[in-house]
Formats: C-alpha cells, structure tokens, sequence
C-alpha cells in the first residue's frame, strides 16, 4: 500500500539509459594539466551572486562586449557576460595569458576557436543559469547542455531532426519519459555539429552518425549535457572544475 492507503501499482521497468550525474566540481583558479586523452569540463554559473558584473565586462573583447550590449534584456545580457568573462578566465588559466588578450577566430557557422597554435580546442554551451566549457587538447570537442522542459510538438521535431530510429524511439516512449529521450538525442545531434562546428543553420538535418563519441551527463539536476569528440573517455573518467565562487 502506498502511503495514502491506496495500492501501491507495480512499478513499470523503463529502459531509460543511465546518464551519469556529476555531484563534484572542484574549485580551481588554476587548471591541473590537460593530457590529450583527458577531459575537462567546466562548469560557471551565470546566475546572480557572482562577481560584480563591472569586475567581468571589461575581460570581454570588443565582438563580445557589443553583442552583449545589443541584448534587449538584462535577463540575457548578464548571462552572457558572466559565461563568456568565466570562458575567458578558464582559458587565461591553461594558456598563461590574461583573459582580455586572449584571441578568437570563427568558423563559417560561428564556431570560435582559439588563435594561435597551442592545441587548446574548447566549446560553450550556455542555459539557463548554467554555462558549460569544455576543455581538450589537439581534438575538437563539442558540447551541449539543455535544461528539461517542455518543447512544443516534439515528436514533430524529432521525426524532422532526428534519424527515423530515434524518433520512432521517443514516439514509442512512455509519455512520461518522452522528454527525457527527447533532450538527449537533441543534446546528441547539437554536440556532434559542435564539434566540426558546422552548426546546424537554421535548415532540417536528420541526425547522421558520424565517428564521434558521445556521451551524456546530468551536470545539475534538471539538465542533461551531451559531449562529442573522437575518443572521448567515460564521464567517469573527465575532471569536472569549476572557478571559486567569488570569481564568477
Ligand atoms: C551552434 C549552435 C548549434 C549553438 O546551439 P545553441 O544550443 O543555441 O547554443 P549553445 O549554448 O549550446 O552554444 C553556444 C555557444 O557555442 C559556440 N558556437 C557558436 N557557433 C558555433 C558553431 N557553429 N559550432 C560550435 N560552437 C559554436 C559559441 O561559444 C556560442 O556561445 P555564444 O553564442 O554565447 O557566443 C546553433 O546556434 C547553430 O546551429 N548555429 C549555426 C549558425 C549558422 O550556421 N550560421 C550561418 C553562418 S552566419
């Protein structure tokens, strides 16, 4: 019986797959090295409470500063300001130059990367009051974060971007776990175009499988992040970092 008195009804076996959860990030103003096996994800909050937003504007360069003044609202803007200064800040620290100085170029579809040739590769996602970075040396990375929640028609979505298996996969779920199967394919398809950075432009692209690896965490309750890159190891293995507290 369930506490109410009512039966209790059998609880249903769900073949959702195991996403590991990362409980630790360990504070860090300066990273441990990268080898280029390893993995490092970062995780920066952008939520209020941080540093003062005046201390991390003026590590932006001049692209980025503009685009977060064309932002219409504070609600975006500090986001924005307070993962791109975190970005800048956790790169300064594995290239030993100051945040400010650091350069960027970007690829056809937006994909920036560092100038120079250390062999850092990196990539952002932002959501909510969450930003991911993460770190690999010589091998492009990809990452996406997305918080679960609702999305519209998505299995109109899924039958449009996703291969005919996985859509037949979520359309097939319990609704209850719809969602759930939704956010990690999206997650899947958005890490993979990262990566190359070819981004996905606005136009239909059915998921198509390349050689990358991709796996999946739950970075924060709530959220679902996936990870692509050639051989990528097990979450188990990455090193999870985030900046102290009062930095951010
Ligand atoms: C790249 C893309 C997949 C990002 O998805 P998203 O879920 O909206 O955003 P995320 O928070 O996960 O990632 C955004 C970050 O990824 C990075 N990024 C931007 N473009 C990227 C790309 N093509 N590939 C990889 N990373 C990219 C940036 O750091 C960006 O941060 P910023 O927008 O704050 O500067 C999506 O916006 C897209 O497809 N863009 C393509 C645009 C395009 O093709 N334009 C045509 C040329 S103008």
């Amino acid at each position: 019986m369930g506490p109410t008195g009512a039966p209790r009804r059998p609880s249903k076996i769900i073949a959702l797959p195991a996403i590991p959860r990362i409980d630790h990030w360990r504070p860090v103003t300066h990273p441990p090295a990268l080898s280029p096996a390893g993995l490092h994800l970062w995780k920066i909050r952008t939520g209020r409470g941080g540093a003062p937003l005046a201390r991390l504007w003026p590590l932006l360069s001049p692209r980025e500063s503009e685009r977060a003044a064309r932002l219409r609202f504070d609600r975006h803007r500090e986001p924005y300001v307070r993962a791109h200064a975190g970005l800048r800040r956790i790169l300064s620290g594995y290239l030993g130059i100051a945040p400010a100085a650091i350069g960027f170029r970007y690829g056809d579809a937006g994909k920036p990367v560092l100038e120079g040739a250390s062999g850092l590769e990196f990539n952002l996602t932002t959501s909510g009051e969450l930003a991911l970075a993460a770190l690999s040396l010589g091998t492009p990375v990809g990452v996406d974060c997305e918080r679960i929640g609702d999305r519209g028609d998505i299995l109109a979505i899924a039958s449009r971007m996703f291969t005919p298996e996985q859509a037949s996969r979520i359309a097939a779920a319990p609704p209850e776990d719809r969602l759930w199967q939704f956010h990690i394919a999206w997650t899947t398809l958005e890490a993979d175009v990262k990566a190359d950075g070819c981004g996905l432009s606005g136009q239909d692209r059915p998921a198509a499988r390349s050689t990358r690896r991709i796996e999946h965490c739950v970075p924060e309750p709530g959220f679902v992040a996936a990870l692509a890159r050639e051989r990528l190891p097990p979450v188990e293995d990455w090193i999870n970092l985030t900046l102290p507290a009062h930095s951010e």
